[in-house]
């Protein structure tokens, strides 16, 4: 399976796709761990170009584009062979953040967005995705915390209105896609999300298992 975490800053993905691995592990299922942008060495190379701190925002297409380039190297190196393995990948952020952050207010068309996810992605698509879902303000708040004196990147760094809208977009984008997606309430507790997480996994495992 490939099972990707989607949603706003400070939602708690990192710490729930650790916590997924880990129960895989135990059940002595074969996952890989990974996030985006990054996940190969070349990925987060340009990982660092869009996340560095000191500089501004890239223009929009050429944005995107670093994202997909990250995707793309991702993929070839990690995702694709982890999956033809028969290991399941987990994914800290995939191309519905692009959907969601690029594409809020049109700032990439969706016309472009699909022919880049044609082009990159292909057939790799999630047959999973949860979305941790929390109010902006409370996502911007945690993420600050954990941030603690570091610097903010260029994403995290945009108004409240911007961060309203992601969450919108990534609940639309959940809505029109109702078979791949999730969405979990991230005000819960950690070990609450935890299990939710865990039952949705179950469930589906069971059900792909029934199928063959
Ligand atoms: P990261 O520190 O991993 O943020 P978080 O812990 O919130 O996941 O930084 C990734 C940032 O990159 C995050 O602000 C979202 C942004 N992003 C995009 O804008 N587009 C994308 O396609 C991806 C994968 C991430």
């Amino acid at each position: 399976m490939f099972i990707t975490f989607e949603g706003g800053e400070g939602s708690g993905k990192s710490t729930q796709c650790k916590r997924l691995l880990a129960r895989l592990t135990a059940l002595r299922i074969n996952a890989v761990a990974t996030r985006e942008p990054g996940g190969s060495p070349g990925a987060e190379r340009i990982r660092q170009l869009l996340l560095d701190h000191g500089t501004e925002r890239f223009t929009a297409l050429a944005e995107v584009m670093l994202f997909y380039a990250a995707r793309s190297e991702h993929l070839e190196k990690l995702i694709r062979p982890t999956l033809a393995r028969g290991d399941w990948v987990v994914c800290d952020r995939f191309s519905d953040s692009t959907r969601a952050y690029q594409g809020l207010d049109g700032r990439v068309k969706e016309s472009d967005l699909d022919i880049m996810d044609q082009f990159v992605v292909r057939d790799t698509k999630p047959d999973l995705t949860f979305l941790l879902d929390l109010p902006a303000a409370e996502g911007l708040k945690r993420a600050a915390k954990r941030r603690g004196d570091g610097a903010v990147d260029p994403f995290e760094n945009q108004s409240l209105g911007y961060h309203v809208g992601l969450r919108g977009k990534f609940r639309a984008l959940a809505g029109a896609e109702p078979d791949r997606w999730v969405i979990i309430d991230a005000t819960e507790t950690m070990d609450q999300i935890e299990e939710a997480i865990w039952q949705v996994v179950i469930d589906r495992f069971k059900a792909r298992k029934g199928q063959v």
